[in-house]
């Protein structure tokens, strides 16, 4: 893949999008801009949902506009980059720029029917950038592009990378874990995912609830015990009963957690990398247990909080790192324990266009080692006859299987009740679970 001048720096600390502009808000070129620099951040480091939230002070149709270009762009991993290394003679040397090139060549190939506003509207954009100084050469990246397109194309598709639309050591790794299935694997990772639900149980039955968007004019289809999959993406704040806790949005992969787990009412339950909460809610929902949630990260942990006031739940939220329990436990052992441990969320890469330009091959021996390190901590916070849930969004054999076999090997008293490993597909993200108990 052609390696763009902004791959080569550091993140850095202004905003992506927040610079005023001339640009008239409900434009294309406006929308274009904003993705633009939310495209160079990630470029240069910065993961999506920093990025993003450059764009708060803009009005809500120009975010989700712009939003919408930027997650494409993103997913659309190596086109843009091919296309451009055909069209310039050497990386372009303005970031933002070349975000702007990328989002609107990814706007010209999810609507060619009209290519010439784009163009025309790409142009307006590069005004507003580096004194306007690349406007001529937008105009004619793009203009070459729509005259050679047939022919770019056709040596895209034999491109690998942009073919699959992943980095090449991704690829890799997905075609030795799965020979079969990797093609397959990576498209469902390059499209949108589907707007799931979880239905508060404490609250209201899943049909209750289905009737109730059904008379909102919403329509959705039951999977699992406690998901409602809608047919359309809609904003959170227009779902029935969403502030007072009737329902969280949640993968239904991810809903898998709790329900795997399985406290009953009266245990002392840990959740031991919590935020920003989805799980933990998932399982105060499901019984009456005595919950800690527990993550390292102070600012992601209080969204723990904000989630469970809003559903009307009640856990002791901790902040601290799970491998030094003197930081964080009161000595009591706990009946189950859930690890939903950092990993290299190859798993959720269709939610999180991102990390396809932030994560490294070398990442991933890190994550192992470091989920190794917790696996060991937390066993010994366990009661004998215990539970304990491993789980990533990981589709990666050293984060998931082996990482689980080697540590059966270093754990005698540790048996293994279930694995299950969920690869992604329409209706839910990639995740794997492993299921264990401590001997008695
Ligand atoms: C996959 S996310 C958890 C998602 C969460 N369980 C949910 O369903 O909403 C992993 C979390 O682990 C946290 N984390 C990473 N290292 C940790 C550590 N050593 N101790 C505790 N938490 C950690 C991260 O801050 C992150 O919030």
């Amino acid at each position: 893949m052609r390696k763009s001048a902004s791959q080569d720096q550091s993140a850095p600390a202004r905003p992506a999008a927040a610079a005023p502009s001339l640009l008239a808000p409900d434009s294309l070129a406006y929308s274009l801009l904003l993705a633009a620099r939310v495209i160079a951040q990630v470029h240069a480091g910065q993961s999506l949902t920093q990025a993003l939230t450059a764009l708060g002070g803009t009005a809500a149709a120009a975010r989700a506009a712009a939003q919408d270009v930027a997650f494409g762009s993103l997913r659309w991993y190596g086109c843009g980059e091919f296309i451009l290394g055909r069209l310039l003679s050497k990386a372009l040397p303005h970031p933002d720029t070349e975000g702007l090139l990328l989002a609107a060549l990814y706007r010209l190939q999810t609507r060619p029917e009209s290519a010439h506003v784009v163009v025309d509207q790409a142009v307006a954009a590069a005004g507003e950038l580096a004194g306007g100084a690349f406007k001529g050469l937008v105009n004619g990246v793009l203009r070459n592009y729509l005259r050679e397109r047939d022919v770019l194309h056709i040596a895209m598709a034999a491109d690998e990378v942009a073919a699959q639309q992943h980095p090449s050591w991704w690829l890799a790794r997905l075609r030795r874990a799965y020979p079969e299935r990797w093609r397959e694997i990576a498209a469902i990772g390059n499209v949108q995912p589907p707007m799931t639900l979880r239905v508060n149980q404490r609250r209201l039955a899943v049909a209750d609830y289905l009737a109730q968007l059904q008379a909102a004019g919403l329509s959705a289809r039951p999977l699992g015990s406690a998901a409602l999959i809608l047919d359309k993406a809609v904003a959170v704040d227009t779902l029935p009963g969403f502030a007072d806790g009737c329902v969280s949005i949640q993968d239904a992969g991810a809903q898998r957690a709790a329900e795997l787990l399985a406290p009953t009412a009266g245990q002392r339950v840990l959740d031991a990398c919590a935020a920003p909460g989805g799980k933990t809610a998932h399982l105060l929902e499901t019984a009456d247990v005595e919950l800690v949630a527990l993550d390292v990260d102070a600012l992601r942990a209080r969204r723990i909080e904000d989630n469970l006031r809003r559903l009307g739940l009640a856990a002791t939220v901790r902040v601290g790192d799970c491998r030094a329990s003197e930081q964080w436990w009161d000595g009591n052992l706990f009946d189950a324990i859930l690890a939903d441990v950092p990993c290299s969320a190859s798993g959720v890469v269709r939610r999180h266009p991102d990390i396809k330009y932030l994560r490294r091959e070398s990442d991933i021996r890190q994550f192992a080692r470091l989920q190794a390190e917790i696996l060991d901590q937390l066993w010994s916070l366990l009661k004998a006859g215990g539970r304990f849930l491993y789980a990533t969004c990981s589709l990666f054999p050293e984060e998931n299987g082996a990482q689980i076999d080697a540590f059966l090997c270093r754990q005698p008293d540790a048996r293994r009740l279930s694995e299950e490993r969920l690869l992604p597909q329409d209706e839910h993200d990639g995740f794997f679970y492993a299921l264990l108990q401590k001997a008695a």
